[in-house]
């Protein structure tokens, strides 16, 4: 990867920011992917359809992934993988949390990852094998070693109305043993501020290639812990994700290991 795609992604990602602040507070067209609880705005159709025209007119042999209009095949082995407006909710109430996320990946392996935050200003770009940034300076994870003393954060799948393996039982448990779970509502930012230092931890059940792609790389480049909920290699295409300052990673794949194992013995019971 050259410098071109990073100075590009910055750029992109950064006016793609800019747009969403500038109407941050205008009419507001809100529709539905499937459950209510999954809105979508005009704002996310508009941030996309800018982030992937001006990506392929630079790149245009590169394939896509962006979350409103899906996979589009390229040809050179690379792609981009595009979260328009992580925190669509926040973003449809006015709530100035939401964040823009690419991320390019080559062979299957994300190589570099770009978020920004237009509501504080910080941009956050990784490269692998060479560390983590925001506005320039340097990122590391925290130093916090028991789960006690941590602060972590989650976020609740959409079908959780419908879907009791909706993060509610693990949510719980956590929030009795940890200092306390936020729910930020943006899983990019949730990753971009573990890999700061501001959360130690973070865990979700069910996300999307894009919620993780960037934060992901992030988090490792600052030299935090990256797995899949069982503490398995995360599945970037179906990720579940413990993301953590890794002394306290351990501690969260064993509660999620107890919740979870727990809830499968019930639900057995129940069925015999
Ligand atoms: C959502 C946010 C939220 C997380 C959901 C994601 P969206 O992304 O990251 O924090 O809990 O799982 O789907 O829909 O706002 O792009
Ligand atoms: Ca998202
Ligand atoms: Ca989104």
């Amino acid at each position: 990867m050259s410098e071109r795609e990073r100075g590009v992604a910055i750029e992109v990602a950064r006016a793609a920011g800019d747009l969403l602040r500038r109407e941050l507070h205008g009419p507001r067209r809100i529709e539905y992917k499937g459950a209510i609880t999954n809105l979508v705005t005009e704002m996310d159709a508009r941030a996309e359809a800018f982030i992937v025209e001006r990506l392929l007119r630079e790149f245009p042999d590169d394939a896509i992934l962006a979350e409103e209009r899906g996979a589009q095949r390229g040809r050179s082995g690379r792609r981009w993988i595009i979260d328009p407006v992580d925190g669509t909710t926040n973003y449809a109430h006015g709530l100035p949390a939401y964040a823009v996320s690419i991320a390019l990946e080559t062979a299957g392996r994300v190589d570099l990852g770009v978020i920004y935050d237009p509501s504080h200003d910080e941009l956050y770009v990784a490269e692998r094998g060479r560390g983590a940034f925001c506005n320039g300076t340097r990122l590391a994870v925290s130093t916090t070693t028991s789960l006690d003393e941590s602060l972590l954060t989650t976020g609740f799948p959409y079908d959780i109305r419908v879907n009791p393996d909706n993060n509610l039982k693990e949510y719980a448990v956590f929030a009795t043993r940890s200092r306390a779970v936020r729910r930020f509502g943006s899983a990019v930012i949730d990753l971009a501020w573990v890999a700061c230092g501001r959360y130690d931890g973070f865990w979700e059940l069910r996300l999307g290639p894009w919620d993780v792609a960037a934060g992901g790389l992030l988090v490792e480049e600052a030299g935090g812990q990256l797995t899949n909920i069982e503490g398995g290699p995360l599945d970037i295409n179906k990720p579940t994700l413990v993301a953590s300052n890794g002394h306290i990673h351990d501690a969260m794949l064993a509660i999620l290991r107890e919740v979870r194992v727990r809830e499968h013995h019930r639900a057995d019971t129940r069925e015999s």
